[in-house]
């Protein structure tokens, strides 16, 4: 890998003050020694407090798994950037599928999150990625163009320069299947030289980061190609042996 690594993992609606506890202690104690890589969990909102608690003053960070457009006012159940800042989040991921499919976040709203979430100075993570009907049809490039250009086209492209993509293909997303390394770093390609389009060096430093049924033993083939910079963890982060290795593997 050219670029320092990152891994992160998403917990999703899992976890609670006991486990998280065991959880995140042994993560911090069994990643002490990695190098060149950074390590985050994004957590469930109400334990954001317990993250920030166990992390702080830790080398491994934290963030929320969503974000409101808005900065405040009468949107009831939502939580905003400035919220998530207040309890230390370094990163925020935005346009997880699962939002984008279970709540209806489209394009425009991903891009409006993603400028909310940089106006309180955290790093959002942006989700492209997509279904097996779009990469069956051909369409893969074509969605992940559309998913990329609404952001970079609202936010500029100095924006991109402060946040992490995630390409996350749907159909490998807690189904076991995952992308091959040639079919990711492919992807991966991809969203690099459309970025380098508009700027070659932001392009040259930014983090790509796979996501999508990554475990301890394919995270190394995935993470050796040469524009993966590390992943986006599901299942896999909630077993902290299998997330310290894999946050070992995007070591190189
Ligand atoms: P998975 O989830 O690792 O369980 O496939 C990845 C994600 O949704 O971010």
């Amino acid at each position: 890998m050219a670029r320092a690594g990152l891994v992160a993992g998403n917990w999703k609606m899992h976890g609670n003050l006991i486990r998280n506890q065991e959880l995140l202690a042994s993560i911090v104690s069994g990643t002490q020694s990695l190098q060149n890589v950074s390590c985050a969990v994004c957590v469930p909102y109400p334990y954001l407090a317990q993250a920030q608690l166990v992390l702080g003053g830790t080398h491994v960070e934290w963030g929320g798994q969503n974000v409101s457009q808005h900065h405040q006012g009468a949107y009831t159940g939502e939580i905003s950037a400035g919220m998530l800042a207040d309890f230390g989040c370094r990163y925020v991921i935005v346009g997880h599928s699962e939002r984008r499919t279970l709540y209806g976040e489209g394009n425009k709203v991903v891009a409006e999150k993603f400028c909310s979430a940089q106006e309180r100075l955290l790093v959002p993570i942006l989700c492209v990625g997509e279904t097996l009907a779009q990469r069956e049809a051909n369409d893969t490039e074509q969605v992940i163009a559309m998913q990329l250009d609404a952001v970079i086209d609202f936010a500029g492209i100095d924006a991109i320069r402060q946040s992490v993509i995630a390409y996350e293909p749907v159909w490998a997303i807690g189904t076991g299947k995952t992308a091959t390394p040639q079919q990711a770093q492919d992807v991966h390609a991809f969203i690099r030289n459309r970025i380098a389009s508009h700027n070659d060096e932001i392009a040259a430093d930014i983090q790509i980061i796979y996501g999508g049924s990554v475990k301890a033993d394919n995270a190394s083939e995935l993470f050796a190609m040469a524009d993966i910079d590390g992943g986006l963890i599901g299942g896999a982060s909630l077993v902290a042996s299998e997330f310290i290795s894999i946050c070992f593997a995007a070591q190189g």
